[in-house]
């Protein structure tokens, strides 16, 4: 197939696409191409994803098992852990974890494997595009050298292969906020980087299948620092919510009225929230891959890193305010029963990667309070690599709620019963702003954290 033949395929909409890793990104992006119409492949390494995916379930709590079950049934999401089925797709998207390892470096690795099953099999003229956030040159300095390689391969024509002639390859980074009401898969613009122009003009016309709407820019770096733009500018304002919030607590003023107060000037501000600590697998990972690359060019990324440092701290800061708290109550934190309302990293979700729960049940421990936890959505803790907690959900009873010196709420589930809690809790440290309008009289029942 030539370049032209494979961009008419896709413009018509007879393409295969395949999707490696079948997790938070992967999944939704699959069924966006089977809900067009199109035929999707998952690749996992995890052969349960393709038993529970197949048999029409879903592990992944917004996602629907009636929208997978569909998509199973119409013969559009097909799902293995067999790649030797890799050649039967015309694009292959490549949506693996991209974590930092124990020295807070990026760790490529699933990058680099999955890169290696595509090399494998990768066949003439297929389509490759790595979505998985990383540092500016990962697309160019790892995965492209792997499929240069691949025309050697004995499948192949025995020649080394040049990219946007005998195989096409991008990057285009994900922006998925799982749960999130207003913006889902393909209502996010995308945007879209080739290795060279016709590899841009291919990945493009792919995704402008699916996506509302795809923004083109000159390459894969650019791409690839595009992402890392966007979450560190999350962070660092997330962390000057933090420090504001640290000192507006001194004084005595309600950060959260501030910002809601700042937040009423139509330009120039745009609201970021305190909190506990950042979770989930983008905010607290993504700025570290510049910080790592910023190194090999003699740049250091002081702002990151010091935003970092802010984050770091809250959940200490929680705890600092939460043995303040129990101290106005004449109790010690050492000894005292605490709950901890939330253990997803953000509220609605439960996603437990990174959750600044994880951390603060840590602290709480080292200083000798005795811990629990409610989450609706996490009935057990996960193991994690740091972690491994043999704790379950504790229902949220009246007669439960009351059994604690101190509930610390850490995620604002919006199913929590907020006027039982309050209205039987002893002490209760809010991270979150959720108990804001409760507190009446001189009760002070509720501390801002
Ligand atoms: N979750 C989010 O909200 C989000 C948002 C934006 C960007 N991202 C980025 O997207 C990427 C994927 O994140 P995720 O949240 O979907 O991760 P995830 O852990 O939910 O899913 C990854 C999947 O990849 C599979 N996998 C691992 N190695 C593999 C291999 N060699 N071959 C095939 N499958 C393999 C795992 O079994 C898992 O099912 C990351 O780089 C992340 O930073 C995530």
């Amino acid at each position: 197939m030539s370049y032209s033949e494979l961009l008419e395929k896709i413009k018509a909409r007879k393409i295969k696409v395949g999707v490696i890793g079948m997790g938070y990104v992967g999944l939704p992006l699959a069924l966006e191409f089977a809900n067009k119409g199109m035929q999707a492949i998952g690749f996992d390494i995890d052969p349960k994803k393709a038993e529970i995916l197949l048999a029409g379930k879903s592990y992944i709590k917004h996602i629907s098992a009636e929208r997978i079950k569909a998509a199973v049934d119409a013969k559009l999401l097909d799902v293995t852990a067999d790649f030797s089925r890799l050649p039967e797709v015309d694009a292959v998207l490549i949506c693996v974890p991209t974590p930092l390892n124990e020295h807070r470096e990026p760790d490529v690795s699933y990058i680099v494997k999955s890169g290696e099953s595509v090399a494998k099999y990768l066949r003439e003229h297929q389509l490759v595009v790595l979505e998985s956030s990383t540092y500016p040159g990962t697309t160019n300095e790892i995965l492209l050298p792997m499929f240069e390689n691949a025309g050697l391969n004995a499948l192949n024509n025995g020649k080394k292969w040049v990219a946007g002639e005998d195989f096409f390859l991008a990057f285009s980074p994900e922006r998925e906020d799982p749960n999130n009401p207003d913006f889902s898969t393909s209502t996010i613009p995308k945007v879209v980087g080739g290795v060279t122009p016709k590899c841009l003009i291919i990945a493009k016309v792919l995704y402008d299948q699916v996506i509302v709407n795809t923004v083109p820019v000159s390459s894969t770096q650019v791409a690839e620092a595009t992402k890392l733009l966007e979450n560190i500018y999350r962070s660092v304002n997330i962390a000057l919510v933090n420090e504001l919030k640290m000192v507006f607590d001194r004084m005595n003023i309600n950060v959260w009225e501030v910002i809601d107060a700042a937040k009423t000037k139509p330009f120039g501000f745009h609201a970021f929230y305190p909190g506990p600590g950042l979770g989930g697998h983008c905010i607290p990972i993504d700025p570290f891959y510049l910080t790592w690359k910023a190194r090999e060019f003699d740049v250091s990324t002081k702002f990151i890193e010091l935003a970092g440092e802010i984050n770091t701290y809250q959940p200490y800061y929680v705890v600092e305010r939460t043995s303040e708290a129990l101290n106005s109550h004449k109790k010690a934190l050492n000894g005292s029963k605490v709950l901890i309302l939330g253990a997803a990293y953000k509220k609605n979700i439960d996603d437990m990667r990174e959750s600044p729960t994880l951390k603060l049940i840590e602290i709480l421990h080292e200083k000798g309070a005795e811990v629990d936890y409610c989450d609706p959505y996490v009935p057990k803790l996960p193991k994690t690599r740091k972690y491994n907690y043999a704790m379950e959900s504790i229902p949220l009873t009246k007669e439960n709620i009351a059994k604690y010196d101190v509930l610390l709420l850490s995620t604002n589930h919006d199913n929590f019963d907020y006027k039982l809690i309050y209205e039987n809790a002893r002490l209760i440290v809010d991270t979150r702003n959720a108990f804001a309008g409760f507190e009446s009289g001189g009760d002070k029942k509720v501390v801002n954290a």
